[in-house]
């Protein structure tokens, strides 16, 4: 043991998160009991990370990721806290401990963080048949569904006691899918081809609220896609002479920003068609895209005074974004106030942003049903440096 953490630079890391995260006991919603989660790197809080291969650690799990909140790396792809964070705080909930699916203790009655950095909604194999290749991970939707059942094994053990607790529990399910399209650009597929693929996506959405639906889940938010024409990766790799492709307001992609909200209108459709099929459930849609889209077009107001569309780290270049040098990786820079920028990085926002979209979908207005505020008790935390521990 005291060989391998010598041998292993990243296990002292490790370590640190693993210890258990100090938590103020306090108020606890009415409504939820626990609180589950589904998705990719806008919600892993440290699946990625675990499940790295030793020496080959991914760039969040470096500093300056985790700057602000935890003081170090944590895995997660911020400066600090993510939505799911300050979803768990407004329900006076632990963070959820991610589960990257290695049964290590049944202790998990508060919840779970099933998201993984570079997760897809669709399989990894049936995207290839498509053309886009997912180098980064081959987990999927599906995996992450498949490990919550094995927890939930460990949590219940009759269907109808698993269906009472359940019943109790919110599930967050997503942002999912953002990855499969990233990827497909990025890779340079024809875009008639990436529009052909989300509905196959939404579906794949839909078949993971059916099965949560049948194990016992009654309140599942479904948030949808990001304004993707407003990350500094796509503003660099799409980067175009024409004014007319950007937003005038925000300075955003226009068409890439209207490529996200058609796969957020035909979700919209899904959740329809699923709270009629399921009309005991409560199945709500949020709207991160009009959350964000608010404070891309207006950021002063939100106190977005260093840039709504420069990432915070990177490698330089007009949105701070370098490819060869990535956030992470020694070399890059960081902006001194993240709390002032919209983008922590190429493709995720900072603390700052993400704790606006999280009140947004939870207190309103961008949650469709409204989400139930008498369920909200804690109050989200001021940002700066803190301990977990
Ligand atoms: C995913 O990748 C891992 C490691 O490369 C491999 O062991 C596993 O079989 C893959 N799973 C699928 C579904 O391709
Ligand atoms: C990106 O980073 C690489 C590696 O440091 C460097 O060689 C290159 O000039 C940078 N590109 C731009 C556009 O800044
Ligand atoms: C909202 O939650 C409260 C507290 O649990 C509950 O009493 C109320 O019925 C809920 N309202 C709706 C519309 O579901």
């Amino acid at each position: 043991m005291a060989a391998a953490a010598a041998a292993s630079s990243a296990l002292p890391v490790l370590l640190l998160f693993l210890l258990p995260l100090s938590f103020a006991a306090g108020a606890r919603s009415p409504c939820f009991t626990s609180f589950f989660s589904f998705g990719d790197s806008i919600t892993d809080t440290g699946n990625q990370m675990l499940l790295a291969p030793e020496g080959n650690l991914p760039h969040c799990c470096f500093p300056p990721y985790g700057e602000t909140y935890f003081g170090r790396p944590s895995g997660r792809c911020s400066d600090g806290r993510l939505i799911v964070d300050f979803i768990a705080e407004h329900l006076g909930l632990p963070l959820l401990t991610p589960f990257p699916g290695k049964l290590h203790s049944n202790d998990f009655p508060l919840g779970a963080n099933f998201a993984e950095g570079g997760a897809t909604a669709l399989d990894f194999h049936f995207l290839a048949e498509k053309g886009i290749y997912n180098t980064h991970t081959n987990l999927s939707l599906q995996v992450e569904i498949d490990r919550f059942k094995e927890l939930l094994a460990t949590i219940c053990s009759s269907p109808s006691e698993c269906k009472d607790y359940l019943s109790k529990s919110l599930i967050l399910l997503g942002e999912i899918g953002g990855i499969d399209y990233n990827r497909a650009f990025f890779e340079d597929v024809a875009s008639d081809k990436i529009i052909a693929i989300v509905p196959y996506v939404v579906a794949e959405i839909g078949k993971s609220v059916k099965q949560l639906v049948e194990l016992g889940a009654v309140t599942i938010l479904i948030p949808g896609n990001l304004p993707i024409g407003c990350w500094p990766g796509y503003l660099t790799k799409f980067w175009s002479p024409n004014k007319e492709d950007y937003d005038p307001l925000s300075g955003c992609l226009v068409w890439y920003n209207n490529f996200a909200q058609h796969h957020n209108k035909l979700l919209q459709h899904q959740i329809v068609r699923l709270q009629k099929l399921y009309p005991h459930t409560n199945l709500i849609y949020g709207d991160y895209f009009g959350s964000a889209t608010r404070f891309h077009r207006h950021p002063q107001k939100f106190g977005f005074t260093g840039s709504a569309v420069v990432a915070c780290c990177g490698g330089g270049g007009p949105y701070n974004y370098n490819e060869s040098l990535i956030c992470g990786n020694p070399g890059s820079k960081a902006c001194a106030e993240p709390s002032t920028y919209v983008n922590w990085d190429d493709h995720h926002f900072t603390e700052a942003a993400y704790r606006i979209v999280a009140k947004d979908v939870l207190e309103g207005p961008f949650s469709t049903p409204r989400f139930n505020a008498s369920c909200l008790v804690g109050r989200t935390t001021d940002s700066g440096r803190h301990s977990s521990y």
